[in-house]
C-alpha cells in the first residue's frame, strides 16, 4: 500500500460512502427503506461505469458499524437487501469477471448472511476484473484496532509494532490505497470509513444523494481528481 505519485487521469481505487438514501425517499412521500432500494440499483451503476473506466478497486460503504443504532425495522430490511442482493446480483458480478469481497466484521450477521456472502466471495475469487468490496459492519477504527492484534498475534515477543505490521493486516492490503474518496449527500465528514487506507485519497463531496448519483455524476467526479495535483508531501516544483 505505498503511496506513489501519480499522474494518470484514472484514480486506481475510489471509495464511495453511498449517503442520503434516507432523505431521497422522504422527500419523494416514500418510506426510507425505498431509497436504499433504488441505492442498490446505483451501486450496480457505478460497478460498471468504475470497470468501463479501468479502475481496479471500487470499494462501497454499505453499512456502518454505526448503523445498528438505526431503527430496528430499517437494520433489518437492509439485512434483507443484503442477502437477496448478494444472492442475485454474485451471478452477474462473476460473468462480468468482478472479484466481490466484503470488508468489516461479519461475525455480528446472521449465519443466512454469513453463508450468502462466503457462496459469493467464493464464487468470484479467481476473478481478475474488478474488485468490489463492499464494507458491511465496517469501522475504519474497527480495522485499525483488528490490525494490531493481529500484528500482535505474529510478533508476540516484540513490544513495538511497525506501520508496515498494521497495514499487512488491514482490510484491502493487497490493494492500492483509496486514490479517490467519493461521499455523496450533502455531508462533508468520513463516519470512520477508510481511515488508514484513506490517509491520502483525494476527497470529493457531492450535494447528490445517493439514490440519484449515476455513472455521469461520477464521470464529474473522476474529471475533477483528474485536475488536481497530488504532491504526497512534496512540493508543486519537484513534481514538475
Ligand atoms: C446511506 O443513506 C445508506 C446507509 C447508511 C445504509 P442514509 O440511509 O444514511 O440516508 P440519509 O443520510 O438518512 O438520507
Ligand atoms: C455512512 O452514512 C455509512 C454508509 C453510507 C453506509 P451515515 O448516514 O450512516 O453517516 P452519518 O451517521 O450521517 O455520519
Ligand atoms: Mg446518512
Amino acid at each position: 500500500m505505498s503511496h506513489q505519485e501519480t499522474k494518470s487521469a484514472v484514480p486506481e481505487h475510489i471509495a464511495i460512502i453511498m449517503d442520503g438514501n434516507g432523505r431521497w425517499a422522504q422527500a419523494q412521500g416514500k418510506k426510507r427503506v425505498q431509497g436504499h432500494k433504488v441505492g442498490m440499483d446505483r451501486a450496480r451503476e457505478m460497478v460498471e461505469a468504475c470497470g468501463a473506466m479501468g479502475v481496479k478497486v471500487l470499494t462501497l460503504f454499505a453499512f456502518s458499524s454505526e448503523n445498528w443504532k438505526r431503527p430496528e425495522q430499517e437494520v433489518g430490511f437492509l439485512m434483507n437487501l443484503f442477502v437477496t442482493g448478494l444472492t442475485r446480483e454474485s451471478k452477474q458480478l462473476h460473468k462480468n469477471n468482478v472479484q466481490l469481497r466484503v470488508i468489516g466484521d461479519v461475525s455480528r450477521f446472521e449465519p443466512k448472511l454469513q453463508q450468502a456472502i462466503t457462496k459469493a466471495q467464493q464464487l468470484t475469487q479467481n476473478n481478475d476484473g474488478i474488485v468490489l468490496q463492499i464494507a458491511a459492519n465496517y469501522g475504519g477504527q474497527w480495522d485499525i484496532m483488528q490490525a494490531v492484534n493481529q500484528a500482535l498475534i505474529d510478533h508476540p515477543e516484540s513490544r513495538t509494532i511497525t506501520e508496515a505490521d498494521i497495514e499487512q493486516h488491514l482490510s484491502g492490503h493487497d490493494l492500492a490505497p483509496v486514490d479517490l474518496l467519493i461521499r455523496t449527500g450533502g455531508e462533508v465528514r468520513i463516519s470512520n470509513f477508510l481511515l488508514w487506507q484513506s490517509a491520502y485519497a483525494e476527497l470529493y463531496f457531492s450535494d447528490i444523494l445517493w439514490p440519484e448519483f449515476d455513472a455521469s455524476a461520477l464521470k464529474l467526479a473522476v474529471a475533477e481528481y483528474a485536475q488536481r495535483q497530488r504532491r504526497f508531501g512534496m512540493t508543486a516544483e519537484q513534481l514538475d
